[in-house]
């Protein structure tokens, strides 16, 4: 087909026009105000999303909208693009779609065609079902649109909870995240905060000095420390922005793009038969004495790679993500070097968060026991230790992937029937010697059984020695249990990498069901 010199002249310009407008809609709001982000040490949200994506690969949409106010003279401030960059991409390969906000336009402020950028992605990330990041960097809502903006965010936060379950959701604040619109975040899979650049908070510092006279700091209040170690609501502190597009992107290498495929495997050098001696003896003599599970986990996943989660929340319980024999499993494991592993508030919310994920998306769950009870004190049970603790007990006996449990010390009490005991499904059970499997610790169940006996002994200390001594024996042990057929097998810690993998291979096909209702009704 040729065309005339006139056409061809034609087509260049709507050419060269569709390239300048391109041009136009990636400055955002201007140099300076890119300075700025540069020099607050942000990259902007176009960087973000190149550093995020592989090569090449970002394909964007509505690069042209803009906002339809016309209120506070703002119809003289139109920015393609609205302050969000919206759009999909590949990361090592697989889709996934992506929004992100452009601080440098009106503070990356939430306006209503901006909301509707991010729910359009939110919608086509679930028809085709595919992960949505969020790179969060914005003042909120726009002012000047009132509810209109207001009416945004809640349709975001819908968008949120259908896409819950359905395609991973992560997202990062990579700059301010307040007031309301924290919940998107909240509602989320994973949050990654980069510290001294982002916060998150539903009340700022200044309305808080107001209405209860605390001082106190941004960072203080709702940085990335705060909320990795005190109050979970994230589970990733990263250094800069590069340092959490990174963690985003390994992240998304352990799980699947939605919940109806599987986990992406791993091709890996390490045998599936490798046998690790020094498990034999790691733990201690002394059952009160510490040792660090994650010594265990390190010695048993391909490549020893574990790829720890939520690592500043909760220290005495462990989760995270690794592969046996190539496959993605998620690990929780009691962690006997802090607080002897017990099991608190905030450890039972952390699991049962993570168990919950994992189930969600075809993640099996691969479980290091070593845990002495619940924590006793009046805060925790004041604080409902009851009702938390309960969460991660549903969220092990509703979760229908493959679940394999190892106990390697410790199953004490009401903590051995929670963490993926066999009476809740839990698939293979198995227990090192180690194990001590009973209703409570030899001195604790002596002191209740024989107080009188103790009490009337001419040598007390003897007398209690060896009732303590007898106890252990009978019940110290992961014999009782292997006679109820509670584990199927005692195994040599050794062995425990190849017992794995072959218990993996053997439920890949494992199908379980929960009964047909509504939903569960978890307590919250
Ligand atoms: C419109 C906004 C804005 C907002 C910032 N800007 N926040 N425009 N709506 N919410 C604009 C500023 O006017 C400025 O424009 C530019 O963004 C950068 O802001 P600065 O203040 O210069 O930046 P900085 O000093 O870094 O301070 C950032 C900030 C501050 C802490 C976020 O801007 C701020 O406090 N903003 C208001 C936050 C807020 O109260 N938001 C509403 C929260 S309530 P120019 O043209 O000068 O570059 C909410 C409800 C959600 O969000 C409810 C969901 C259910």
């Amino acid at each position: 087909m040729t065309s005339t010199p006139e056409q061809f002249v034609n087509h260049q310009n709507k050419l060269d026009r569709l390239r300048e407008r391109r041009q136009d809609a990636t400055r955002g709001g201007g140099p300076e105000r890119v300075a700025k982000q540069h020099a607050d040490g942000k990259l902007t949200a176009r960087e973000r999303v190149e550093f995020l994506l592989d090569e090449h690969t970002f394909e964007e949409f509505d690069q042209f909208v803009v906002h339809r106010s016309r209120d506070f003279g703002l119809e003289r401030q139109l920015y393609p693009g609205d302050g969000v960059v919206t759009g999909h991409g590949l990361v090592d390969g697989r889709r996934v779609f992506v929004f992100a906000q452009d601080f440098t336009v009106f503070g990356g402020s939430l306006s209503e065609t901006h909301a509707a950028k991010i729910c359009k992605v939110l919608d086509m990330a679930m028809k085709v079902g595919a992960p949505v990041v969020g790179l969060n960097d914005s003042g909120g809502a726009r002012i000047q649109e009132g509810v209109v903006s207001l009416g945004g965010y809640a349709d975001i936060f819908l968008r949120n909870t259908l896409a819950s379950g359905v395609v991973p959701q992560i997202s990062c604040m990579m700059g301010p995240c307040a007031g309301g619109a924290v919940y998107s975040p909240a509602i989320t899979d994973f949050n990654v905060m980069v510290r001294n650049t982002s916060y998150m908070f539903i009340t700022g510092p200044e309305v808080i000095k107001t209405v209860t006279h605390e001082d106190v700091s941004k960072e203080t209040l709702g940085g990335a420390d705060t909320h990795n170690r005190i109050s979970g609501v994230a589970h990733f502190a990263a250094d800069s922005d590069q340092h959490a597009l990174q963690i985003v992107r390994e992240l998304l290498s352990f799980i699947p793009s939605n919940n109806a495929d599987d986990p992406p495997r791993q091709p890996t050098s390490d045998s599936s038969d490798r046998i690790e001696p020094g498990l034999n003896t790691l733990v201690p003599e002394a059952s009160n004495q510490p040792y660090d599970i994650r010594d265990v986990i390190h010695a048993v996943v391909d490549e020893r790679y574990f790829f720890e989660v939520h690592e500043l929340y909760a220290p005495n319980i462990v989760v995270g993500f690794a592969r046996l024999g190539g496959q993605s499993v998620g690990i929780v494991a009691n962690q006997p070097a802090f607080l002897a592993g017990v099991l608190d508030i905030d450890a039972s919310v952390k699991a049962a968060r993570f168990v919950r994920f994992c189930d969600c998306f075809n993640i099996p769950l691969i479980v290091f026991e070593d845990v002495p009870g619940f924590l006793p004190g009046v805060r925790q049970e004041h604080g409902g230790i009851i009702r938390h603790g309960a969460k991660l007990l549903y969220a092990f006996a509703e979760a229908t992937v493959p679940k394999i449990n190892v106990i390697t010390r410790k199953a004490y009490g009401g903590a051995y029937c929670v963490m993926a005991s066999k009476h809740i499904r839990t698939d293979i059970n198995f227990a090192w010697p180690t194990a001590e499997i009973a209703v409570m610790g030899a001195e604790g169940a002596v002191g209740v059984l024989y107080r009188r006996e103790i009490g009337e002994a001419t040598d007390q200390l003897e007398a209690r020695r060896a009732l303590v001594s007898e106890f252990e024996e009978k019940f110290a042990n992961p014999y009782v249990a292997a006679e109820r057929g509670f584990i199927d097998e005692i195994i040599e810690p050794a062995d425990t990498r190849p017992k794995l993998i072959r218990a993996l291979s053997l439920l890949a096909n494992k199908r379980d069901t929960n009964p047909p209702r509504k939903h569960g009704n978890i307590p919250l």
